[in-house]
């Protein structure tokens, strides 16, 4: 089937299909009975991966009559997606699409620790995801400024840190019955919920709840938004007990990945670091779950866990030799992914670290390029992530997303955003008004 992109920029959909066909001419569009095939895709090449077939779909419209088929369910979940695209409009064209993920992991990380969000916004959030075809909810539960989530066998975690947030707001924490809430949600959606805990840096929330953590000087919960200013120290036994309650506490919701930190620990001795982020891990295998973490533990994990890369002022070497043995990279460039920069010098929210990031240089880059020397096949996902330092209200948190998440979907689904542009524009200023 040849690839039309005139009929994707006419169709406005996002992300655009990897092929798209019009074999007829336009009806006017009427809420029609859709036929369901699930069945064999032979339009996908033979080495097709399991988790690209289970997700693929073929969307036909003859005589104004749509027929989805998928060899599963998320594949006809992506193929009603695009017909909800096109069926908001007045007329839509007899059409064939063919269509198929490029990458498996298509995230969001949202930063409900420097500002609270609680189940409602989360479920706002992952509608959102669901219309752009992402796929992970990465939940950042602590950091600094604040503890998010109850941990069982430790309750002073929420007692005593969940109450305080950047410049002094009221902060929040999710119940286990509202985590429970959220994975029923995110699974409605066909997304997996990513829980993270920070550690051992970005924890002055755990310390100040747990002075057994830092017995000489327990510290008061930090509401400002510099990093790098804390750390758990090996040698405690309280250490131990937090890490083991912390990662087990997170098993619950973690089937698809726990991740656990390991960035920015500024204050942790190297091979103290080491060490404290291999227990992280050790906790998390237990369950029989994969690890995440930040790039800084990349020597920790193992093959069929993952590294996500977001800083690219620092050497990828530890990257690359983990990618050797087998650990997925999960592309999170700041200058691209990171969607509290700025748009522009001029926003009043977001911030400037990476740089700004217009529409167009989240769009404009393909995860591929990201960590050099390495297979392509190595390249696991996407993820765009938003921290909150400055993001205080849900209309803040959606206007620093959108339009630039359905970007980074766009990178996420097709595989690449180079050259994209004239069409995504176009694509974008429609399905933004319907
Ligand atoms: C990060 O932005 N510190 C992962």
């Amino acid at each position: 089937m040849e690839s039309n992109e005139q009929a994707w920029i006419d169709l406005s959909l996002i992300p655009r299909p990897w092929h798209i066909e019009i074999t007829g001419c336009e009806h006017p569009w009427a809420e029609r009975p859709v036929v369901v095939h699930k069945t064999r895709l032979d339009e996908l090449p033979a080495d097709t991966p399991n988790w690209q077939r289970a997700e693929a779909y073929r969307l036909e419209i003859t005589e104004g009559r749509p027929t989805i088929s998928a060899e599963s369910e998320p594949g006809l979940a992506a193929a009603r997606r695009t017909l909800r695209q096109l069926t908001a409009r007045e007329t839509v064209p007899d059409l064939r699409i063919a269509d198929r993920p490029a990458y498996e992991w298509r995230g969001l990380n949202v930063d409900i620790a420097r500002h609270f969000f609680g189940p409602d916004e989360l479920i706002r959030v992952m509608d959102i995801m669901a219309d752009v075809g992402l796929n992970r909810l990465h939940l950042h539960l602590s950091d600094d400024q604040g503890w998010r989530i109850e941990i069982p066998g430790l309750p002073e975690l929420t007692e005593r840190s969940s109450h305080t947030s950047v410049g002094g707001g009221p902060g929040g924490y999710l119940t286990r019955a509202q985590m429970d809430e959220l994975a029923r949600a995110a699974e409605d959606r066909g997304i997996a919920l990513i829980p993270e805990v920070d550690v051992p840096g970005h924890t002055t929330a755990a310390l100040h709840a747990l002075p057994g953590l830092n017995p000489r000087n327990t510290p008061d919960v930090y509401e400002g938004i510099e990093v790098g200013i804390s750390t758990l120290t090996e040698a405690l036994p309280e250490t131990e007990r937090f890490l083991a309650a912390v990662f087990e506490g997170l098993g619950r919701y973690g089937a698809a990945g726990i991740h656990i930190g390991g960035d920015e620990c500024l204050l942790t001795p190297p091979d103290e670091f080491t060490r404290l982020v291999a227990r992280a891990a050790h906790h998390v295998r237990k369950q029989g779950h994969p690890v995440i973490a930040w790039q800084e533990a990349a020597p920790v994990l193992e093959a069929g866990e993952y590294v996500q890369v977001w800083d690219e002022r620092q050497d990828f070497a530890e990257v690359a030799e983990a990618a050797a043995r087998g650990v997925g990279i999960i592309a999170s460039p700041a200058t691209r992914a990171y969607l509290d920069m700025k748009y522009t010098p001029d926003d009043p929210i977001g911030l400037t670290w990476a740089g700004t990031t217009s529409v167009r240089e989240a769009l404009e880059w393909d995860p591929k390029d990201l960590v050099a020397g390495v297979e392509p096949g190595a390249i696991h996902g996407v993820e765009a992530c938003i921290f909150t330092e400055t993001i205080e209200t849900f209309d803040q948190l959606t206007y620093m997303l959108l339009p630039r998440l359905a970007a980074v979907a766009e990178v996420a689904w097709a595989g690449s955003g180079i050259g994209q542009w004239d069409s995504f524009s176009r694509r974008i200023a429609v399905t933004w008004r319907r």
